[in-house]
């Protein structure tokens, strides 16, 4: 029975245990879009303190599709250098890195064009989107597609499509945020044709033998919003272009409020899950050694992705090790020291 110290593997991609950083922008870069300081420090840390899959921050295939100015990017070929840096240096210290292939449609701050599928506001605090034509679609699908090359020239293990919380590619998916009269929009089949799209476009550059993911809110907390059973029939419908893993997340889409509690998710994940036949990556507010490992042993999910507690706590997954028992888990050769309490001399 696997526990969350049990290895993964996905297409050519193994990784030493189940736990993942799931993708959180830091809005620690600016106009350039490119890797900082900042990014080394904070991605090394985590893949010293043993998770064993990180995924870098949203990052934006356009520079239309950022969210904020000091977004990470991966519009141009001068951003592969920094980010191979990156690669390199989580690689080092034993984790495997994916990029979150990010536009964020309507939900762009940056007070450039706000393109979304259709003319409908998120909030006050953003600005009404423009209505994309079929030519924005096109140059969209091409720059996922670049973007992918890049992320291979990067030396990337995994990517992960930003189809989640809103932004451009759920905006597609949502029938609350699409409304188009086109073959984008409509039923559910049409909703997912962009995904499906820049999957294929995707899937030109991204080797068949390295794993390709998504990241859905499977859940909106919106009536007529769409459901883990909508989500899942769309998943379904693009799986056969290369799709290989889902991180299910939730909400986002409206500016509607979301009750929470640890493992507010779980039950979504598990769901797609069983509905797509497709390895999934579940959480949401966990923290708990024990309740995390009782979901990958209760094959309620795959792998379990911790946000906020690996901000809070970058040694999570070697403090768990200590917390289980596991004695076999490899430490840092640096801190090996402290994985017991005997004091060696
Ligand atoms: C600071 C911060 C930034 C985030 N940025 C992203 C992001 O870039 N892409 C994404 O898919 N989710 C993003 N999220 C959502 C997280 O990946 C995660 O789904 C969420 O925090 C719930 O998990 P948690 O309860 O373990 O933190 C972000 C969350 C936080 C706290």
């Amino acid at each position: 029975m696997p526990d969350i110290f049990t290895e993964f593997k996905v297409k050519d991609l193994s990784i030493k245990n189940r736990v993942v950083m799931p993708a959180m922008c830091m809005y620690s870069s600016d106009e350039s879009g490119q890797v900082r300081d900042f990014h080394l420090l904070h991605y090394t840390t985590r893949a010293m303190g043993g998770t064993g899959l990180i995924i870098l921050e949203a990052t934006a295939v356009e520079r239309r599709g950022r969210i904020s100015g000091n977004d990470l990017g991966i519009w141009e070929d001068s951003q592969i250098e920094g980010l191979k840096k990156l690669v390199d240096e989580v690689h080092r210290d034993g984790a495997k890195i994916g990029i979150q292939l990010a536009h964020a449609g309507r939900k762009n701050e940056t007070f450039e064009d706000v393109i979304a599928p259709s003319p409908l506001l998120f909030n006050l605090k953003y600005r009404t989107p423009r209505e994309m034509t079929q030519e924005d679609i096109t140059a969209v699908i091409e720059a996922f597609g670049r973007a992918a090359l890049r992320a291979l020239k990067a030396g990337f293990d995994y990517i992960e499509l930003h189809g989640a919380h809103g932004y451009l590619i759920n905006e597609f998916l949502s029938p609350v945020t699409n409304e188009r009269k086109d073959g984008y929009g409509g039923g559910a089949a049409n909703r997912v044709r962009l995904l499906k799209e820049v999957t294929a476009k995707v899937r030109e550059h991204w080797p068949e033998e390295k794993p390709l993911g998504l990241r859905v809110s499977a859940y909106e907390y919106e009536a007529g919003g769409n459901t883990p059973e909508d989500v899942s029939f769309m998943i379904n419908l693009v799986k056969d272009e290369g799709i290989d893993l889902i991180n299910v997340s939730s909400g986002g889409v409206v500016d509607s409020p979301i009750e929470v509690f640890p493992g507010y998710q779980i039950r979504y994940g598990t769901e797609v899950k069983s509905k797509t036949n497709l390895p999934v990556i579940v959480g949401g507010l966990l923290e708990h050694h024990h309740m995390a490992n009782e979901i990958i042993r209760n094959n309620r999910g795959d792998l379990i992705f911790l946000g906020r507690e690996l901000l809070r706590n970058p040694y999570w997954v070697l403090q768990a090790s200590r917390k289980l028992g596991m004695e076999e888990v490899v430490w840092p050769r640096q801190y090996e020291k402290a994985k017991g309490n005997k004091l060696m001399r």
